[in-house]
């Protein structure tokens, strides 16, 4: 938890010290304080973008076990992790799934220190890095595309291209699998409303109910097949280009 406490302690605690700007505004504090998006501002300070890789897997962790219990990959050849952060993710797969082959892609510093990782896990041969934008494209050669935590960053708007140029480089085939913590219904507290806020503060994302979902895929060419829960917060929802 030492990289949670770090950013926590910093730029998280800068950011909801700001919480009036974006409860006033609908905006993220972090570009407020910081001048410009959280992404870009950390594609300019590698030290700390090297502690958010390492909170990710401090703060999400316990979420990936589980994930790769409840979840199915059998059948995939070749999975592409959109926004894979350090690689952590990709190695769990990849280690429990001897066969799946894997592209990691995310932007260019981060690739580089997920290589590193990725070799340490002795799994260079069986995953390719790719580093580049989700908002200009997504690399093809997939038959799933896997994002963890990379959708309730940003606004409808902003997920759709992310959709759209997976969109256009799935197979007819192909498997879509969003992981985030999907909203219930009903007034009552849930973490996911803590994380919603969260995103609101610093990203500027959101989370979303299963309806928000089923709506953003069809707007992007995908049908909403399921939800898979697993035993933490979050699930995963599983798409079907259409
Ligand atoms: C919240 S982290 C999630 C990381 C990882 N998927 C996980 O679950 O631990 C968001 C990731 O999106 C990546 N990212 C942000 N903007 C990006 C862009 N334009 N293109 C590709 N990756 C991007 C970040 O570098 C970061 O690794």
């Amino acid at each position: 938890m030492w990289a949670v406490a770090m950013m926590m302690g910093d730029e998280h605690f800068r950011s909801w010290g700001d919480l009036l700007y974006s409860v006033q505004t609908g905006k993220p504090a972090f570009d407020h304080v910081y001048g410009k998006p959280i992404f870009d501002w950390l594609s300019d300070h590698a030290e700390q973008a090297r502690i958010f890789d390492a909170a990710m897997t401090g703060f999400h962790g316990p979420e990936t076990q589980a994930m790769i219990d409840a979840y199915d990959y059998t059948g995939i050849n070749t999975l592409v992790d959109i926004g894979g952060g350090n690689g952590t993710v990709l190695s769990a797969v990849l280690k429990r799934h001897p066969n799946i082959k894997a592209i990691l892609y995310d932007l260019p510093g981060v690739i580089e220190r997920a290589q590193k990782n990725l070799a340490d896990a002795g799994l260079t041969a069986r995953c390719q890095t790719i580093a580049g934008s989700f908002f200009e494209s997504a690399p093809p050669g997939g038959d799933a595309y896997q994002m963890r935590h990379i959708i309730h960053d940003w606004t409808d708007e902003q997920c759709h291209t992310i959709l759209s140029h997976v969109r256009k480089v799935i197979p007819k085939t192909g498997r879509l699998l969003v992981i985030e913590m999907v909203i219930k219904p009903g007034n009552v507290p849930q973490p996911a409303k803590w994380l919603d806020l969260n995103m609101l503060v610093l990203p500027g994302g959101r989370e979303r109910t299963e309806a928000e979902y089923r709506d953003m895929y069809a707007k992007a060419g995908f049908k909403l097949e399921r939800i898979v829960p697993t035993p933490t917060e979050v699930s995963i929802v599983e798409g079907r280009p259409v």
